[in-house]
């Protein structure tokens, strides 16, 4: 009989495809059924992120709320990024974890599964020719890692302590990686790396000189293959040879993350991004102007060390000019392992509570500005999911979620789609005959 396994995967794309991973592997070894209850799990993992500090404090009560609940002999797993800084000391304050995996070492969940109080957490392991595993959360779309870890030090930011140095795969490896998933029914494929469009700089036991826009170029060369996104680029790699491919090819969603951080240049020097304002402003003003249909969506954290109301206005002002189509804000929280949580200057948290809510109102307010203005718009949607009430869902190329009435016959194609109502968070349309 199968053993049952709940998987819980908090935070960032990387987690998804990294929890795909364990799934993947763990069936090389035994039949492994994926559960929502946690009462009949033989097998719980809580694939953990540790960007920000409440996910870390919830991981404990989280273990108490498991181990209570869990049935006799059922195992608990710790990965991912909180595994890999908190290493052993996991098991120290609950001891009820059986194993802790480092978000570097997911490739060992068959070596860790059996062993008592196993920690493995180093991030020198090297996997960069390892072929990650065949196990889609959606059957229609592919996420594929192209490089892992992290070689930037943003002061913030606790990633690279936490994945390691950046290694790219080999390109080969990549494209025959995305073919099989193409000709399982992929045809779209989410490129994923903490610093995506720096792919190319170090590969591991493979030489070869391809940088980011040159893969791109050789994915979209795959059969079958019909739209290719990517997260998350970074501003200073925004060259214009990736820029105009991004605008030029046909099989690039028009959908762009371009992780703002602050708009104050001496804030931005502060947190070691090696951008200005302006080089931020005229990259999105670039993005628009090679290819004004693009959605461009942002980070930005509120609260950094020093911040003082001047910088938190350029922010505003970056908002204002730039009108991102998503944006994902955050207060400052400072973490181990980074330069920031030393600096003296921390922002009072009433403060950075306060300039959160009023970054956060206006861009609703010009959120809902842009979704108004997709009424009576055209969209091509790929239909990925089903819903309640005779509703399929699906993205645009430039990544809104979109609703039509249908069935599962819409699954897995692409087709035409009128908007003929808009929300904040998404968008209704019909779909047009002959698509
Ligand atoms: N390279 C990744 C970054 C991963 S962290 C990417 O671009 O997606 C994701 C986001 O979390 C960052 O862009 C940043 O906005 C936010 N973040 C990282 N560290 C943070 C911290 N210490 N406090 C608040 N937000 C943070
Ligand atoms: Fe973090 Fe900066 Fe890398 S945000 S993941 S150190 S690019």
């Amino acid at each position: 009989m199968s053993k049952k396994l709940f998987i819980e995967t908090l935070g960032c794309a990387m987690n998804v495809r990294d929890t795909e991973h364990m799934i993947a592997e763990l069936r090389t070894k035994e039949e492994y059924e994926l559960t929502e209850s946690l009462e009949e799990a033989d097998l719980i993992i809580i694939n953990t992120c540790s960007v920000r500090e409440k996910p870390v404090a919830k991981l404990f009560s989280e273990i108490g709320v498991f181990n209570k609940k869990k049935k006799e002999g059922a195992k608990i797993g710790v990965a991912g990024c909180t595994a890999s800084h908190l290493g052993e000391e996991i098991i120290k304050r609950a001891p009820s974890v059986d194993f802790v995996l480092g978000a570097r070492n997911v490739s060992k969940i068959t070596e860790v599964v059996g062993k008592k109080h196993a920690v493995e957490v180093s991030t020198d392991y090297d996997e960069s020719t390892y072929a990650f595993g065949e196990y889609r959360t959606n059957p229609f779309k592919a996420m594929v890692n192209i490089s892992i870890g992290c070689d930037k030090a943003c002061t913030f930011c606790i990633v690279p302590a936490t994945r390691g140095e950046e290694i790219s795969i080999p390109s080969d490896l990549l494209v025959q990686e995305i073919t099989k998933a193409v000709e399982s029914g992929a045809k779209e494929v989410m490129l994923l790396g903490q610093n995506v469009n720096n792919y190319g700089r170090r590969f591991g036991a493979v030489e070869e000189k391809i940088d980011f826009t040159g893969l791109l170029q050789k994915i979209s060369g795959i059969d079958g293959l019909e739209r290719i996104r990517f997260t998350s680029p970074h501003p200073l790699h925004m060259d214009d040879a990736f820029l105009e491919e991004f605008a030029s090819n046909p099989k690039i969603c028009k959908q762009i993350h371009v992780p703002l951080q602050s708009g104050s240049t001496e804030l931005l020097k502060a947190m070691k991004r090696g951008y200005t304002k302006e080089w931020f402003l005229n990259r999105c003003e670039k993005i628009r102007t090679l290819c004004p249909e693009a959605a461009i969506s942002t980070d930005i954290i509120v609260g950094f060390p020093g911040e003082s109301d001047e910088d938190f206005e350029d922010t505003m002002d970056v908002l204002e000019k730039v009108r991102f189509d998503q944006l994902f804000s955050f207060k400052y929280s400072p973490r181990p392992h980074t330069e920031a949580a030393t600096y003296d200057n921390q922002v009072p948290d009433e403060v950075a509570s306060a300039r959160l809510t009023r970054l956060q109102k206006r861009h609703t307010e010009i959120l809902d500005e842009i979704m108004d203005a997709q009424l009576g718009k055209v969209h091509k949607v790929y239909f990925e999911e089903l819903k309640p009430g005779n509703c399929v869902a699906g993205r645009s190329d430039d990544g809104k979620l979109v609703f039509v009435e249908g069935s599962e016959e819409l699954l897995g194609k692409i087709a035409d789609v009128k908007i003929v109502k808009t929300s904040r968070g998404a968008l209704d349309g019909v779909v047009l005959s002959g698509s």
